[in-house]
């Protein structure tokens, strides 16, 4: 499984690649408004940051403006993937882009019959959004089990990448279903890799070793 950063903050993003846990990054108009930068720089910069795809969502809401603001947002570095929201123009655009070889995320997928969309007219990656169908009352998790076998039944190319990831027990899901990528908020990252039973074993071989008097 692959592990994508949730983040547009150069910083955070460095943090997880150093600790080699950052196969590629994803970025959303919200992400890139909070990181108060400008988007073409802090792409530019992530993309120093991590050697994987870094998905770059365009904010036109019209094809053929999707077409050319995709255009730009690839040109700037090979590893960017072009983010298009599940709309019959995003899907207008995500083909014209596909059919260019350029890649494209299809993002705020909701359905899987959404998603089977996607991948027909050409996405190479899929998100659905798991936590926003939780937040209300909706079964997020179902979804990625209906898109993995979808995926599966026909062996299409498209990876599920899993988003709005809210807790590790949203990636022990993905996993155990199959999917390709979990995007993640540093924060959750942080927590899997966190166990209270660790720290008081650790501890306790510490304590032992401590009587010894000796050194390594
Ligand atoms: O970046 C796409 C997705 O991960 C956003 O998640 O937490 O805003 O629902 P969230």
């Amino acid at each position: 499984m692959k592990f994508f950063v949730d983040s547009a903050e150069a910083a955070e993003i460095r943090e997880i690649a150093e600790l080699g846990l950052a196969d590629g990054v994803t970025t959303n108009p919200s992400l890139i408004a909070k990181s108060g930068r400008p988007y073409f720089d802090l792409l530019r910069e992530i993309c120093t940051i991590v050697d994987g795809p870094v998905s770059a969502e365009v904010v036109a809401t019209a094809a053929p403006a999707m077409l050319e603001e995709g255009l730009k947002l690839s040109a700037l570095h090979p590893n960017i993937v072009v983010k298009c929201p599940m709309t019959i123009e995003g899907l207008k655009a995500t083909r014209a882009l596909a059919d260019r070889g350029i890649r494209v995320n299809v993002t705020l997928i909701f359905s899987p019959l959404q998603a089977l969309a996607a991948v027909k007219c050409g996405a190479s990656f899929l998100s659905p959004f798991v936590g926003r169908l939780d937040d209300i009352g909706h079964d997020g998790l179902l979804l990625i089990d209906q898109i993995v076998r979808i995926m599966d039944n026909y062996d299409y190319p498209a990876e599920v990448l899993v988003a709005s990831i809210r807790s590790p027990l949203h990636l022990l899901h993905a996993a155990e279903a199959g999917a390709h990528i979990a995007t993640l908020p540093p924060a959750v990252i942080k927590q899997i890799l966190q166990h209270p039973l660790t720290d008081a074993g650790l501890e306790k071989f510490l304590a032992d070793w401590h009587q010894t008097k000796q050194k390594i």
